[in-house]
């Protein structure tokens, strides 16, 4: 929908100079000289060039994604509604092993479009292009593709496009790691009423089982005066929630220049006119901090919900994975929140059959699945990811013992969750109206501050907009509710 504008004016760059060496205007540079090809193309084909961003995966590359696209509207592709479009690009995913196969099948299905449309362009980046051992195979069985660039590299799009039109074979850049961030380049967003907002990229933490930190390199703060601009000027351009996005947000700001807390953070974002929500993602257990439960306790905006990954329930596990954190701190965290916010909503990531994991481990994470009682949970089979140090590990757990787990889990988070949600029924709460329901029924669906999800009968001028519901209906994971007069 909107593009973020900025300060450069494609118009009035020099296209016959050498491009320049400093950052963004180099990007600007080649957008620019992109531009120029794609309106060459478009004479000579007489129709607009369109573009499709395919993303696999999390919130982090659903915001990588805001940004290529951003970069592809400037250039000038239309955006096309599905794959048949003359550049594609797959951001893709690597933290388990399916994902991975979904993606080469993918791409050989792009091959084939390609076959019909010489012209087309294809560019994978992402999380799987930062393995080496995937761009060798894609250099050597999928030769029809034009750009492979990595996670680290993204802002660079543009640059990496301009090679490919003038040099017609495979561009490949990936880098290790980088301590680069590049501010103020073009990006889409999705909804016009909420954004997330990088705060810092990478992750220390090396989990056992995890090819993140791998991936996406070392952590690295964004400058909290950077991340506050782009906040206000989403403010101003009707953006009413933001989510901040990090692999560990409670590692914000260690290695800044001038140190900075996440609470520090959260509350210098709470101060912008106009943010009336304000979500993060993800805290690791090890390290959140007393500060920020007061921090949230005490603010208006901040959304009543932790998403906190347990990963899993047994302390014995729990080193294996590296996560520094035992059942009893895991628990003891759960208590410290509720203490401080009685109604907030608590939700997870598990992972099941984790090598090693024997039926007593399991035993425990169903233990504080029943003791916690989340909100809701994202549940994984473990995937073994080649390069981590649980690849290396022992005593894998049967395929068929993991699913018969895994069933069990998922009964038990039912079960909680729909205790968890029924705590609502009757209530008036205000939502965030997100969209109109896909059905056509006439329904709209919002979102509580809590994270769950409402449908009830209104207009569609209400997208965007705050608005009380009555819950009037728990059907497990979401209400059936009523517009309401006002909040109870
Ligand atoms: N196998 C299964 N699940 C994994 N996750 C990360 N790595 C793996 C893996 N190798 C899960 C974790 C993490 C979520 C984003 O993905 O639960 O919190
Ligand atoms: Fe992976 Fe652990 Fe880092 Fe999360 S905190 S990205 S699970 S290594």
């Amino acid at each position: 929908m909107g593009i973020m504008y900025h300060q450069f004016d494609l118009d009035n760059i020099n296209l016959d100079m050498q491009p320049p060496m400093e950052e963004p205007a180099r990007q600007y540079y080649f957008m620019a000289k992109c531009r120029e090809h794609v309106r060459k193309e478009q004479a000579r084909l007489g129709r607009p060039l369109t573009c499709a961003t395919v993303t696999f995966g999390c919130q982090m590359n659903a915001k990588d994604s805001e940004k290529l696209e951003g970069i592809l509207e400037t250039i000038g592709y239309q955006k096309a509604d599905s794959e048949a479009a003359d550049f594609v690009i797959y951001n893709t995913c690597t933290v388990r092993e399916n994902a991975n196969t979904k993606v080469y099948g993918r791409i050989g299905y792009l091959g084939m479009r390609k076959k019909k449309n010489p012209d087309m362009k294809i560019a994978l980046c992402g999380c799987m292009m930062q393995e080496s051992q995937v761009v060798e195979k894609i250099k050597k069985s999928y030769r029809f593709v034009d750009i492979i660039f990595g996670t680290h590299n993204i802002f660079k799009l543009a640059e990496l496009m301009y090679e490919s039109f003038t040099k017609r074979h495979m561009v490949t850049e990936i880098w290790e790691d980088t301590t680069q961030i590049v501010e103020d380049l073009p990006s889409e967003h999705k909804y016009t009423f909420k954004a997330g907002v990088n705060i810092m990229y990478g992750c220390n933490n090396f989990c056992s089982y995890c090819i993140v930190p791998y991936v996406r390199g070392r952590e690295r703060s964004r400058k909290p005066e950077d991340i506050l601009a782009e906040i206000k000027k989403l403010a101003a351009e009707g953006i009413v929630e933001v989510m901040l996005l990090g692999q560990n947000v409670n590692s914000y700001g260690k290695t800044l220049e001038h140190p900075l807390s996440f609470s520090g953070l959260l509350k210098m974002v709470e101060q912008i006119e106009g943010i009336e929500r304000i979500r993060f993602m993800t805290p690791h257990p090890k390290d959140l901090s007393e500060e920020l439960i007061e921090t949230m306790k005490h603010s208006k905006k901040i959304c009543p919900h932790v998403h906190l990954p347990m990963q899993s329930g047994s302390s014995r596990i729990l080193k294996a994975m590296n996560r520094k954190y035992t059942k009893e701190d895991y628990l003891k965290l759960v208590d410290n929140i509720r203490a401080s916010m009685p109604d907030v909503s608590i939700t997870t990531d598990i992972i099941v059959g984790f090598p090693g994991e024997t039926e007593e481990d399991f035993e425990d994470t169903l233990d504080v699945v029943r003791k916690v009682g989340f909100d809701s949970a994202y549940t994984f089979l473990y995937s073994k990811r080649t390069g981590t140090v649980a690849a290396k590990m022992e005593h894998p757990v049967p395929k068929d013992v993991a699913s018969e787990r895994f069933g069990r889990l998922l009964a038990e988070i039912k079960k909680t969750s729909e205790e968890r949600a029924l705590r609502y029924q009757g209530r008036v709460m205000e939502v965030l109206v997100e969209e109109k329901n896909a059905q056509g029924d006439g329904m709209l669906t919002g979102r509580l501050g809590n994270n769950l999800l409402v449908h009830f009968k209104g207009e569609d001028s209400l997208i965007g907009k705050f608005v009380p519901v009555h819950l009037a209906e728990c059907r497990g994971f979401y209400y059936i509710g009523t517009l309401s007069e006002k909040k109870s």
